[in-house]
């Protein structure tokens, strides 16, 4: 899950990364009190989980509270990226003397962490990567012994900090580090971290995302769910313990297993190119247990998803035989009744394979196409998504 700059601040704020006070509001008018509060010039900040809200208008200095409401007011309902600016932050404005790039990630293709720092912020990391590399200080973290102060003094230096900052910028990355793992974060990203004319080092933006697969660990992360931007598909999936996940085009994919969900989705991506470059609309793994009620409720989930065009099915039976999944598949489509309306591709395979195609024969359902191959399956159903455009 991604936070908003402001629930980043707060969780820094709680680690001890030095930030300046703010608070969200949702109404221009609010921001009047907001800037009294923190007093002096503020900047407005429009809360959307994209970076490059500063170049898109959604970052505005205030001189004093009325202007601080004007300047709420232009960024409230700003578009940003295809995202739709709902609150804003206002925040005490900093004097800066110079931005610093610095970030923590998990580095999956080397199994790794990785922290990315530069002397060099402020600007867009990525093309500061593409243009100038040797600017951008890759530093690899061992997760064992993590970051202690004599780390964090080393990527400082590796990415040419000065001199006169680099003791304070280290006890930060510390500090940025212990949020990392201490949140069970996946990234944390301070763009810019500044330098004020003090010489102390700030963090004015920030960007964290939580791997939800530790959510357990931190029930108090469930607070930091924004309900009303989440996909009303993703949490109805979520709500019955199904992983979904929405892509941009036309085929909706039901599996079982993760490693069977990815290669539907490379047969599905395949097959599109040849009926007019249809492509995934989403995919959902239902895991081991096909039973009815899972079955029912994923193809609830895909077929509620309006870009959804045909449903490619793929299970192999293993422990759930696929009589048991045949079985699922016409029950759930009995419970859906009108509301299944869109063409389904069945493939099945496995356990008690010919049972479970017998029993999908015998019901003929007039929206169920079976195939025996995973190939021909994916081609029907990019087939049918295209004619239904
Ligand atoms: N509190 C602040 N005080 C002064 N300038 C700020 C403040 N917050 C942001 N800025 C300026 O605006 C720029 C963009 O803000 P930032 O929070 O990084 O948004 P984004 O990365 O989405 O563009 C920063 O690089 C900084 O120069
Ligand atoms: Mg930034």
């Amino acid at each position: 899950m991604d936070l908003y700059e402001y629930q980043a601040k707060e969780i820094f704020a709680a680690h001890g990364v030095p930030v300046l006070p703010g608070s969200v509001v949702g109404e221009a008018e609010q921001a009047r009190r907001a800037a009294e509060d923190i007093g002096g010039q503020v900047v407005v900040k429009a809360q959307v989980k994209t970076g490059g809200r500063g170049k898109a208008g959604g970052v505005k200095l205030a001189a004093d509270p009325a202007e601080a409401v004007e300047k709420a007011r232009a960024i409230l309902g700003l578009d940003i990226k295809g995202h739709v600016t709902r609150r804003v932050l206002v925040t005490e404005a900093s004097e800066i003397a110079e931005e610093y790039y610095f970030s923590f990630l998990l580095d999956r293709s080397n199994r790794t962490f990785l922290a990315m720092a530069s002397a060099e912020g402020g600007v867009e990391i990525e093309q500061l990567a593409v243009e100038r590399p040797e600017a951008l200080a890759r530093v690899p973290v061992n997760p064992l012994t993590g970051v202690d102060l004599d780390t964090a003094r080393e990527i400082v230096a590796k990415a040419n900090f000065p001199e006169a900052v680099r003791e304070k910028a280290a006890e930060v990355v510390v500090k940025l580090w212990e949020t990392f793992l201490a949140e069970d974060a996946t990234l944390v990203e301070v763009n810019p971290l500044v330098r004020d004319p003090q010489d102390e080092i700030v963090a004015l933006d920030g960007k964290v995302t939580l791997d939800g697969n530790a959510d357990f660990r931190h029930p108090q992360h469930a607070d930091l769910v924004d309900a009303e931007a989440e996909d009303p598909l993703e949490a109805k999936a979520k709500a019955k313990d199904l992983n979904y996940v929405k892509l941009d085009g036309e085929v909706g994919i039901i599996g079982n297993g993760a490693g069977l969900v990815m290669s539907t989705l490379d047969v599905v991506a395949y097959a599109g190119e040849r009926h007019g470059g249809v492509k995934p609309a989403n995919f959902l793994d239902i895991g081991g247990g096909a039973s009815a009620e899972v079955m029912a409720a994923g193809l609830d989930v895909i077929l509620g998803d309006p870009d959804v065009r045909s449903v490619f099915v793929n299970v192999f039976g293993g422990i759930t035989a696929c009589d048991a999944v045949a079985n699922g598949i016409v029950e759930a489509l009995r419970i859906l009744g009108d509301d299944a309306a869109k063409p389904l591709v069945v493939r099945l395979d496995g356990n008690n394979v010919e049972e479970g195609r017998r029993i999908l024969a015998e019901a003929a359902h007039p929206l169920v196409t079976l195939v025996d191959t995973m190939d021909s399956a994916a081609d029907k159903a990019a087939e049918l998504a295209s004619a239904g455009a």
